[in-house]
């Protein structure tokens, strides 16, 4: 049970999170350069849905803002690094983003998630398809050997994904994920549907969805990358896990681990034993 990213954008409380008894804790998204993101009001809660919109735009405080927090905290577990693009960096110049930012964390982080699936930076959500997606894994591919051996390590990299694809469009992206040699994929971001929220307060605000709305559409596109990729790579599953036996389902639909965000806010530290507890109480377990 991990830390999905996005409360911890900048890594200011690593320890903090790995303290509530996370057994991983993904920080960011940063990007390149510090940016302020969008104006405010950019985030809704939604309780009787158990959902949030937000559209923050990846405020955060750049990449050497972040490395200096890894440096100084005192966590030694597994830390993810989520890497995104400036707001003002053309998407035809994305890469450049990314190459910049896995650069500076290869380093620090013990997993990298490259996200392409931000509903808040114009085009971002682009990168997931054809010839954007396939330029892209393939700049991380070479760029990941070449820190691979200058590094003397091998940091996996993880892609995280948005639930708003067809199916087809999801085994697309399974089968380029495994032509480029990525290690995981993350399942999923926010939703830019609004299905469930109809007629609540905030339930028209522009942004990502998640919380409760999300769950099904996330778990199906678990399920269908768990098919397509037949058990060669790792998913991680996140949306909608507001309780423990979300985080099972989530298991049986082909993840390995999973991640919270939303149910963490309006649950708490609990959901993370419940979440375990109830994925060590699966059948067969
Ligand atoms: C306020 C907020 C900010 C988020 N920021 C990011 C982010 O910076 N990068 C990212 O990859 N995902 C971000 N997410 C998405 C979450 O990591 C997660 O994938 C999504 O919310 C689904 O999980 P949940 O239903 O448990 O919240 C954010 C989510 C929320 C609610």
């Amino acid at each position: 049970m991990g830390l999905a990213a996005g409360l911890d954008k900048n890594g200011a409380a690593i320890d903090g999170f790995a303290q509530l008894g996370f057994g991983f804790v993904e920080i960011g998204t940063v990007t390149p350069r510090a940016q302020p993101g969008n104006p405010k009001p950019r985030i809704f809660r939604l309780p009787q849905a158990e959902a949030i919109i937000n559209r923050m735009g990846f405020n955060n405080l750049g990449v050497d803002n972040l490395i200096e927090r890894v440096r100084a905290a005192r966590y030694q577990g597994v830390l993810g690094i989520n890497i995104g693009k400036n707001f003002d960096t053309p998407v035809e110049r994305a890469v450049d983003d990314y190459l910049i930012c896995l650069d500076k964390v290869y380093n620090h982080a013990s997993y990298i998630t490259v996200n392409v699936s931000s509903p808040n930076t114009p085009g971002l959500r682009s990168l997931q398809f054809g010839d954007s997606l396939k330029q892209l894994l393939d700049a991380l591919a070479v760029r990941r050997e070449e820190l691979a051996l200058s590094h003397g390590k091998r940091v996996p990299v993880a892609i995280k994904i948005a639930p708003d694809m067809t199916d087809e469009e999801t085994a697309l992206v399974a089968s380029a994920l495994l032509e480029s040699g990525m290690d995981a994929v993350i399942a999923t971001n926010t939703t830019l549907g609004r299905e469930g929220v109809e007629g609540l307060e905030h339930g028209n605000e522009a942004g990502g969805l998640s919380g409760a709305p999300v769950r099904e559409k996330s778990t199906h596109t678990v399920k269908v990358l768990a098919g397509e990729l037949a058990g060669r790579m790792p998913i991680i599953a996140a949306g909608g896990i507001t309780e423990g036996r979300h985080a099972a389902e989530k298991i049986a639909a082909g993840a390995s681990l999973v991640q919270i965000y939303s149910g963490f806010i309006y649950k708490g530290p609990a959901l993370i034993r419940e979440s375990v507890d109830a994925i060590a109480a699966m059948p067969g377990r």
